[in-house]
């Protein structure tokens, strides 16, 4: 058998309907501004989950719009990786309930937490099992519901985060070389300047905790800007070198939307063509693990990806965590799906069409 690389075959994003502006956040008593926000990040809006959406929900529209893309059925998805640090539950993984919402049945589930860098961690996880032979293709999600954990008495975090999700689908395939390189990177010694601290085994919630606002993310934002410029280029310098390829052989980079002055801190530092960096941090804020998945599905739903397109996608999140990948793009559905019949195309979408209604 030919070797099997693994291609994006669908893409998809989920961004909750409620719109909270800069001048929203003050409304709500934030001691802030719209243009303290927009100078030092570059964020005018971000979208916070309704009521009943989770992390669970949104995963799951984003996944149904990936699926669609690819034309693969639910029911033949193989693995769901949710990456998040902002899971439904401590377990069962959110990834479970994504697989019982979307009906597949013959997936494995589990979570990825590496806080901003999850998706790209995902990403290598199932690359790495489909190229072992171990699964066919894998659904790996980035998302997030950050705004329960989002402490509005704390202007330095509050106005940075936003909920959403974003999802690929990846596939078996020899048509392309796939993900051409991926490395991660972590360094635990700096966990604590950005953390959510109670909560877990080691402080677990009591009326104390709570009272003290320690299931808030609490961030020291200077130091984890610094090392967040450093990392995200070093990774994608690194993720370059090791696809042997040069930064003039990439046609689209999506960074971490963190916060525009990274962004731009990182490109400058590669010294790559600003026009060539997909930004959508303005509408959505900081969403963690579904940044780069919802930037992605954005850039090809715009036409800014186009088959065969080299991507470069980096991140930096806490933990601290950072990585980075190169992948050809290829983002349509696999030859041989293409070709399938009318009915089965019909029949598929009817089935769509009912897990649309049928409530998440
Ligand atoms: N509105 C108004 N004033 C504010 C606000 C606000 N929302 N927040 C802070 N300030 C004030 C501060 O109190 C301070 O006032 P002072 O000088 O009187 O003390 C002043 O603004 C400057 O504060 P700094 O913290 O120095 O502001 P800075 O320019 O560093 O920007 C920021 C802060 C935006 C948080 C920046 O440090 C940053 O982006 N950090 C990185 C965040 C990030 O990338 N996270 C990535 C990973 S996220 C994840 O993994 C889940």
């Amino acid at each position: 058998m030919a070797k099997q690389n693994a291609v994006v075959t669908g893409y998809g994003f989920y961004a909750p309907p409620r719109v909270v502006t800069n001048f929203d956040l003050r409304a709500m008593g934030v001691d802030t501004s719209d243009e303290w926000i927009r100078s030092r990040t570059g964020i005018k809006e971000r979208r916070f989950a309704g009521e009943g959406e989770t992390t669970s929900t949104m995963s799951t529209k984003a996944a149904r719009i990936a699926l669609e893309r690819a034309r693969l059925r639910p029911q033949d998805v193989e693995l769901i990786i949710v990456g998040t640090c902002s899971p439904d539950y401590q377990f069962p993984a959110t990834a479970c309930l994504v697989q019982t919402k979307l009906g597949a049945d013959h997936a494995g589930a589990f979570d990825v937490e590496a806080a901003c860098t999850s998706f790209v961690s995902g990403l290598a996880i199932a690359n790495g099992m489909i190229l072992a032979g171990t699964v066919r293709n894998a659904v790996v999600i980035g998302a997030e519901c950050l705004s329960p954990f989002l402490d509005f008495k704390d202007r330095t975090t509050c106005v940075l985060f936003g909920d959403g999700a974003g999802a690929v689908v990846l596939e078996a395939s020899n048509a392309s070389v796939g993900i051409e390189s991926s490395v991660l990177h972590s360094d635990g010694s700096k966990g604590n300047l950005l953390w959510v601290e109670g909560g877990g085994a080691k402080m677990p919630a009591t009326k104390e905790t709570v009272a003290a606002g320690k299931h808030y993310i609490r961030m020291d934002g200077s130091a984890t800007m610094k090392l967040a410029v450093k990392s995200m280029a070093d990774a994608a310098e690194e993720a370059i070198a090791e696809a042997e390829l040069t930064a003039d052989d990439i046609d689209l980079m999506i960074p971490h939307q963190a916060n525009i002055r990274i962004i731009d801190a990182v490109v400058k530092r590669l010294h790559f063509p600003p026009e060539k960096v997909f930004i959508n941090v303005e509408k959505y804020g900081n969403t963690s693990a579904a940044s780069i998945p919802i930037a992605i599905a954005e850039a090809a739903e715009a036409g800014k990806l186009k088959k065969g397109d080299r991507l470069l996608i980096a991140a930096f999140g806490g933990g601290f965590t950072w990585g980075a990948s190169v992948l050809e793009w290829w983002g349509v559905p696999i030859p041989d799906r293409r070709e399938k019949s009318i009915v089965d195309r019909a029949a598929r979408q009817l089935e769509d069409l009912v897990d649309r209604v049928r409530p998440v």
